[in-house]
């Protein structure tokens, strides 16, 4: 029986041929073209993988960017049935003002797998490391989580490093991070990037706030695929948002543990790097004896066989 792992290499190429798309792009100051090539770019790669694959979270609704669409069928049709999350370029502005945290990024599952958010754009998310697992009660105050957090890394509070993103809905979560003596690493976007940050415990521990939705869902895919904790909750914040999740009677009291938003162990999370990042490098591009090249830096999370794996790959272009 076939298996998502399995697909790895060639959903890398999916997310490698979508950073090449764009790269000439970042720091251009134009995220809408680059997003629009790394879109076009992913759809046509993707359309090669011998898969009955469906975007079960695309992008595009919360802020109208080019996607690839929710329920758009992807891969050749034939093979196994796969949920597909991806956000082709993660942190746009990020992307188009060359800022460290922008990558490509995809998230695949087995059919049925992923917890499907409906209209709702935004998620109020907690992610923590492996060592953390089972250790942290998502209801308690911040300064108990901390607390639990802190004990479970072996660290006292005050080294603590908390991801969240520099929003004003933030003000009073980064207060209150900040009076247990425990340090925040801001960040304009890119909360995928500080969830991976926390996944792997390389530069912070954990990242607590609301972000988008997709994003929640790749994050989830690569929790489950490290054995990493995480929790969600449905945080509707624009007005329409609120109306669509009200009729859909959306429960944005109810906290989801990262096996509900992701069923199965067999998931892969994959990011590429567009600009300079914790885990992965930027795009380089460089000309050899043999013409022009691109080099492209990707990590894969494979929940399959458990590992990390990372991808460099220089193509003559
Ligand atoms: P984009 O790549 O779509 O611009 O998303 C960047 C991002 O910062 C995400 O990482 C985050 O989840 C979301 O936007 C937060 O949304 P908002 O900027 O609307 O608060």
């Amino acid at each position: 029986m076939g298996s998502v792992s399995n697909l790895k290499i060639d959903l890398v190429e999916v997310c490698e041929a979508a950073a090449r798309a764009c790269a000439p792009f970042v720091g251009s100051g134009q995220k809408d073209e680059g997003d629009g090539l790394a879109v076009d770019a992913m759809r046509t790669r993707i359309n090669e993988v011998k898969m009955n694959g469906m975007i079960v979270i695309g992008e595009g609704a919360k802020d109208e960017a080019p996607a690839l669409y929710d329920n758009e069928k992807v891969g050749t049709g034939k093979g196994i049935g796969v949920d597909i999350a991806v956000d082709p370029i993660e942190g746009t502005n990020l992307f188009a003002k060359d800022m460290p945290g922008s990558i490509v990024t995809l998230a695949a599952a087995p059919e049925g797998a992923m917890f499907r958010p409906g209209s709702c754009f935004y998620m109020d998310k907690q992610v923590y490391p492996k060592a953390a697992r089972g250790q942290i009660d998502p209801e308690a105050p911040i300064a108990d989580r901390l607390n639990q957090l802190a004990k479970s890394l072996d660290k006292s509070v005050s080294e603590l490093k908390i991801f969240i993103l520099d929003k004003p809905r933030h003000q009073q979560m980064m207060q209150e991070v900040y009076a247990t003596g425990a340090k925040v690493r801001l960040a304009t976007d890119g909360d995928v990037n500080g969830a991976i940050q926390a996944v792997l415990n390389m530069g912070s521990d954990a990242l607590f706030g609301i972000g988008g939705t997709p994003e929640g869902i790749v994050t989830a895919c690569a929790a489950r695929a490290m054995g990493a904790e995480m929790f969600g909750r449905m945080a509707p914040q624009k007005d329409f948002e609120i109306k669509l999740c009200e009729e859909e009677g959306v429960d944005t009291k109810h906290i989801l543990t990262r096996d509900e938003l992701v069923t199965s162990d067999d998931c892969l999370f994959i990011a590429t790097g567009l600009t300079s990042g914790a885990y992965v490098h930027h795009v380089k591009a460089g000309h050899d004896a043999f013409g022009k090249f691109m080099t492209t830096d990707t990590v894969v999370l494979d929940g399959g066989i458990g590992n990390i794996r990372h991808v460099m790959t220089t193509l003559h272009v």
